[in-house]
């Protein structure tokens, strides 16, 4: 995919979940539509979202194989991504120190922290069976679309 296709298909993405979630408060009902929305339109491998409970993430609505169900803080990508409060783009799973491998079959990741005022209340977790997926224009598109949850 160009990066003008993929900049098209995150403008369409983001009017489409902006109508399926207005009018809709619970959290869980639209992280699980949000969670569908991204993985059909770009036909990632996982992409779900981790939520905060007593200071641990735990797996909340997803779409893919089955994953690991509880991420420490500053653990994985996820837990770093929630300990540094910034989006993490890895290129190559293989070479991030700490990475939790839920599938053997994901190569590249990004995640994406959700926050409540300050804090981390979730993270959004996007995993591709290909090296370097993800780039500046997921980061921009997955944190304007997170910033609606
Ligand atoms: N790879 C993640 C764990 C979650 S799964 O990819 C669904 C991590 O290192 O935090």
């Amino acid at each position: 995919m160009t990066g003008s296709d993929k900049q098209k298909r995150y403008e369409s993405l983001y009017r489409q979940i902006e109508s399926v979630i207005e009018g809709e408060d619970d959290a869980i009902a639209n992280m699980a539509n949000v969670s569908s929305l991204i993985h059909e339109a770009f036909g990632f491998w996982w992409t779900g979202f981790y939520i905060v409970k007593d200071g641990v993430l735990v797996l909340g609505p997803f779409q893919g194989p089955v994953a690991c169900t509880r991420i420490p803080f500053g653990k994985g990508v996820c837990g770093t991504a929630w300990e540094r409060q910034e989006t993490i783009v890895v290129p190559d799973v293989h070479l991030f120190p700490g990475h939790i491998a839920c599938s053997s079959l994901s190569r590249s990741e990004i995640v994406v922290p959700i926050f409540d005022g300050t804090t981390v209340k979730a993270v959004l977790d996007i995993d591709s069976k290909e090296l370097a997926t993800f780039d500046e224009t997921d980061s921009h598109w997955l944190e304007r679309i997170t910033g609606l949850l």
